[in-house]
């Protein structure tokens, strides 16, 4: 049997796939089964009342998630998918509970990640509808950008039958961007590789600022956050770790962690860097953060949560 039709198989009988995508790897489970569900919950350590994004291969199975789809996220659909936009809709009977926190709104995306999709088509051939999949991390932590991440974080609460797939380093490196699609506008929950630019170019519509009460975990301060304190912006010495664009230099005594040369390699550097400096069992990484629009919203963002 085939990499992809094992993990499609192993998803459908109630197991989790730890899968790859480009924003960040997810751990998987079927959606329509809320035994499979809570043992994402567990295995993450993560509040039950947390919602989840469910994924699928291809828009046209948004239908069956949402009861409603205003044009504009039709329009971002068309656009950004399959990539690293997650839509918030009115959600349909399927989205159940124990998918949505209990709210009357759905999260979907389509991953951008070849592996991805392939387990996703052949776990809807089998006839699954959409797998749940938050980040494959425990509650709180950095989301793990690889295969060996995964492994490090879940490792020892993962069961026989669970999987983990190697897609390779994860392209973007920052979770999807999240648009709350409930409104006349588009408003974003959480900055991502899908830019405030780049959604009103597609929709032609501004972006709301978010004042949202909707939950979103990725909301709560401290998230995404390593062992080691996190310093924004301050002077790094001896012995501390540095994140910082490739022309920051490093003081001597410190430890550089990443010195990416734009800001995509910003992002899809950032999240290893912060697990290398606990693997060094660094007690202090400063992180220079990047100015700007665009994807210095999301670096910024991440790096904001990890310090708090
Ligand atoms: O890039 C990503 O989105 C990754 C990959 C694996 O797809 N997934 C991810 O999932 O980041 P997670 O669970 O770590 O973060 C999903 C966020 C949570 O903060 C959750 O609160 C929010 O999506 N969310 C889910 N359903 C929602 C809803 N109905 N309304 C508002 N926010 C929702
Ligand atoms: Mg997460």
């Amino acid at each position: 049997m085939t990499e992809i039709s094992k993990a499609a198989q192993a998803l459908k009988a109630g197991h989790l796939v730890a899968l790859p995508t480009e924003t960040v790897y997810g751990l998987a489970a079927d959606a329509t089964n809320p035994e499979a569900v809570a043992r994402i919950y567990s295995v993450k350590g993560r509040p039950s009342d947390h919602p989840l994004i469910v994924h699928v291969s291809n828009a046209e199975l948004l239908d069956q998630w949402v009861s409603e789809i205003p044009s504009y996220a039709l329009l971002l659909a068309n656009n950004f998918w399959p990539g690293p936009m997650t839509l918030v809709l009115r959600r349909s009977a399927l989205a159940q509970d124990f998918i949505t926190g209990g709210q009357d709104t759905v999260a979907i995306r389509v991953p951008g990640h070849a592996k991805a999709l392939e387990i996703l088509t052949a776990f809807e051939a089998l006839g699954g509808l959409g797998v749940a999949a938050p980040s494959a991390n425990r509650f709180g932590r950095v989301s793990p950008t690889t295969a060996q991440a995964v492994a490090s974080e879940l490792s020892e609460y993962l069961g026989d039958n669970d999987l983990i797939v190697d897609g390779g380093e994860s392209e973007v490196g920052l979770e999807s961007t999240i648009i709350d699609c409930t409104g006349s506008n588009p408003r974003v929950l959480r900055p991502g590789a899908i830019t405030n630019e780049m959604i009103e170019q597609a929709t032609g519509l501004s972006v709301v600022e978010s004042g949202s009460n909707i939950r979103v975990s990725g909301s709560l301060k401290s998230h995404y956050a390593p062992e080691a304190k996190v310093i924004l912006d301050g002077t790094a010495s001896l012995g501390d770790g540095l994140i910082a664009l490739s022309q920051v230099p490093t003081p001597a005594g410190v430890i550089r962690l990443a010195a990416p040369e734009t800001l995509a390699e910003y992002g899809r550097e950032l999240y290893a860097a912060l697990r290398k400096a606990d693997s060094l069992n660094l007690s202090r990484v400063v992180a220079i953060t990047p100015d700007g629009d665009g994807l210095a919203v999301a670096i910024r963002d991440r790096l904001v949560r990890a310090a708090s």
